[in-house]
């Protein structure tokens, strides 16, 4: 890990893994993490970069009292290794953040930092594939289900290995917005359960659906109602056969 783990709680002695978010655009999934990762949770937002001054991410870095920092070059890798490093950040966190991020920090911050997609990847990724596009793009296939992946970040667009899924079912009727809706919905419990799950294991883990508190208590999300009307099947009376 980078830099030092935080000690905080009053003396109780917890360590918490120190996160650096960066983001794009409202923050939302940024707010879910501030709200998951207060003490004596074992993970702190220490850390909010944005490339979008003025974005809803960083009034809510403010309005937490997080330190922010503005990415004036994207493709400046070693401007956002220093902040990162700087700012003692052990995981980082992709929340909604736009830009390709350079190759050295990739590789410095390989298995350490996840990246939150709203479909089921490897569908529906790639480069190009953002905000209304993604939803835009299940809704035409006739996805029946959709959802977040959680997945590490590798020098590929939404190509590192999977984190953690949950699936949420396309409903008849629904639009890109309100497909989108639901699985930010979603997202805001997924990405926490992801960012605590790693800083207990002090490493990013897979979560699969039997471990997580999450998706135990949201299984009943996941009902399969055929879209199309199913012609009941009659059991056919071979004696009738081939009556004139
Ligand atoms: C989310 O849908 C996330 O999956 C995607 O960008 C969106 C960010 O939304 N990568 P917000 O800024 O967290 O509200």
């Amino acid at each position: 890990m980078t830099g030092g783990a935080l000690t905080y709680g009053e003396g109780l002695g917890n360590t918490a893994m120190r996160v650096g978010v960066l983001a794009s655009g409202s923050g939302s999934n940024l707010q879910a993490l501030l709200d998951a990762c207060r003490p004596p949770a074992p993970a702190e937002v220490v850390l909010v970069a944005c490339n979008v001054a003025g974005a809803g991410a960083v009034e809510r870095a403010r309005a937490a009292g997080v330190a922010t920092w503005h990415i004036a070059d994207p493709a400046d890798g070693a401007a956002l290794l220093a902040a990162l490093t700087g700012a003692g950040v052990d995981l980082v966190v992709l929340a909604g953040y736009l830009k390709l991020i350079p190759a050295d920090v990739v590789t410095a911050y390989s298995g350490r930092m996840i990246n939150i997609h709203p479909a089921l990847l490897p569908s529906f990724g790639g480069k190009g594939m953002y905000g209304r596009r993604v939803h835009e793009a299940v809704l035409a296939a006739g996805a029946t289900v959709s959802g977040p992946t959680v997945h590490l970040v590798t020098a590929e667009y939404d190509r590192g290995p999977i984190l953690a899924q949950w699936p949420v079912p396309v409903r008849a009727g629904d639009t890109p917005e309100t497909l989108r809706v639901r699985v930010l919905a979603v997202e805001h419990q997924l990405l926490p359960a992801v960012v605590l799950a790693a800083a207990r294991a002090g490493h990013p883990v897979r979560l699969t659906p039997a471990e997580s508190g999450f998706a135990i208590t949201d299984a009943p999300v996941v009902s399969v109602v055929p879209v199309v009307p199913v012609v009941p099947v009659v059991p056919v009376d071979a004696t009738r056969l081939n009556r004139k």
